[in-house]
């Protein structure tokens, strides 16, 4: 069998050359005479795997050393909680801006800890922009700032941080090293590993150092960021899979010239998809504002939608899969994460051009 072009949201395709990597080593790894998944986490190999993973990601993102970098489980959604529970002790009320379905699920969580101020809200239009900072509610008294700087079902990314003094505290679960960002303007960023880091159950949290050390004393330790930072992530058995397969994708990434290498390919992929969406008579069509327009989520629309279970019943034949748009927007999305190549683009689009030309 040969494998597809995988335009899941997550769990996402991961790099294939990784994927023959972990398969290689799946019976033996690393000399120990067992997979990675069946040796003790504080062993010599596995520590040394967990830190040369960290070390990759703190070169890949530039994260200076007053941050440090957690390999977590739970999700993202568990740090949904875990932020305003970890920032309680700075006081205020907690700025969020509300751009679409996973911001919307951070606040209700964080509205069960701390005082929320809403400072943007897209909800009524559906997502489709992004107001500019100048025109958030910011309160002057923020403990700090909560932003999703991509959602991953409507599409919605914007580039650009809040005008604020206070931490920003960003869920990158769909952006995170697709583009190079500075890690100093922030001050805790999260994301679940699924879509371009690794598999499922892992998160990964970099936290800068002053924000950690003030959790209540009455909730689950495992969510104090000091706990997991003095264990080095190992107050528990971490997920010690998910762990090595990042540090392969990380080395992977490197190995092709890093974030800033692999921007370039991600502009040119998103330029193209949406390029032709824009160009194709109004058959397809894309409801974002153009400069919100997401890099790894590109939802699309058919003008008649009669023909959506056509188009994916044709296109998963063709072998490019997972393209149904989540059911609150409906149509179709393409999630083109790092490991998507160009390839993965043209052979979208050339089905496209041929379904449009049997439809039209
Ligand atoms: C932007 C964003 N935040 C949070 C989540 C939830 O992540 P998890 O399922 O890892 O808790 C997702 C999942 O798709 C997401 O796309």
């Amino acid at each position: 069998m040969s494998r597809i072009y995988n335009f899941s949201a997550g769990p996402a395709a991961l790099p294939e050359a990784v994927l023959q990597q972990v398969q290689q080593e799946m019976l033996e790894w690393n000399g120990v005479g067992a997979s990675v998944m069946e040796v003790s986490h504080r062993g010599k190999p596995f520590m040394a795997a967990a830190a040369q993973a960290e070390q990759d990601l703190r070169d890949l993102m530039g994260i200076p050393d007053n941050y440090k970098v957690l390999f977590l489980q739970g999700g993202a959604t568990a740090q949904f909680s875990a932020i305003p529970l970890n920032l309680k002790f700075l006081g205020g009320k907690a700025d969020y801006a509300h751009t679409g379905h996973w911001s919307k699920k951070a606040i209700a969580d964080a509205k069960r800890f701390v005082d929320v101020n809403v400072v943007c809200d897209t909800s009524a239009e559906g997502y489709k922009h992004v107001p500019s900072s100048s025109q958030w509610n910011l309160s002057d008294d923020a403990a700090y700032v909560h932003i999703t700087p991509n959602e991953t079902i409507a599409g919605v990314e914007f580039d650009w941080l809040p005008d604020t003094d206070k931490p920003i505290c960003a869920d990158l679960s769909s952006t995170i090293l697709s583009r190079p960002i500075d890690v100093s303007k922030y001050g805790i960023i999260y994301a679940g590993a699924q879509k371009n880091i690794g598999p499922a159950g892992l998160t990964i949290v970099i936290v800068r150092d002053d924000l950690i050390g003030n959790f209540p004393a009455d909730m689950p330790r495992l969510m104090d960021y000091q706990v997991m930072a003095e264990s080095d992530s190992m107050n528990n058995t971490p997920p010690t899979f998910g762990w090595y397969l990042a540090g392969k994708v990380f080395a992977w990434l490197k190995e092709n010239g890093g974030v800033e290498a692999v921007a370039k390919v991600n502009a040119a992929k998103a330029e193209k998809l949406y390029g032709y969406i824009d160009n194709s008579d109004g058959f397809y069509s894309n409801p974002v504002a153009i400069e919100n327009r997401s890099w790894m989520n590109v939802p699309f629309l058919l003008a008649n939608s009669e023909l959506d279970a056509a188009f994916l019943e044709q296109s998963h034949a063709a072998g490019l899969h997972a393209l149904k748009g989540h059911r609150s927007v409906g149509g179709m999305r393409a999630s083109i994460y790092n490991a998507m190549g160009m390839d993965g683009i043209d052979a979208l689009v050339d089905f496209m051009k041929s379904f449009k030309a049997a439809n039209s």
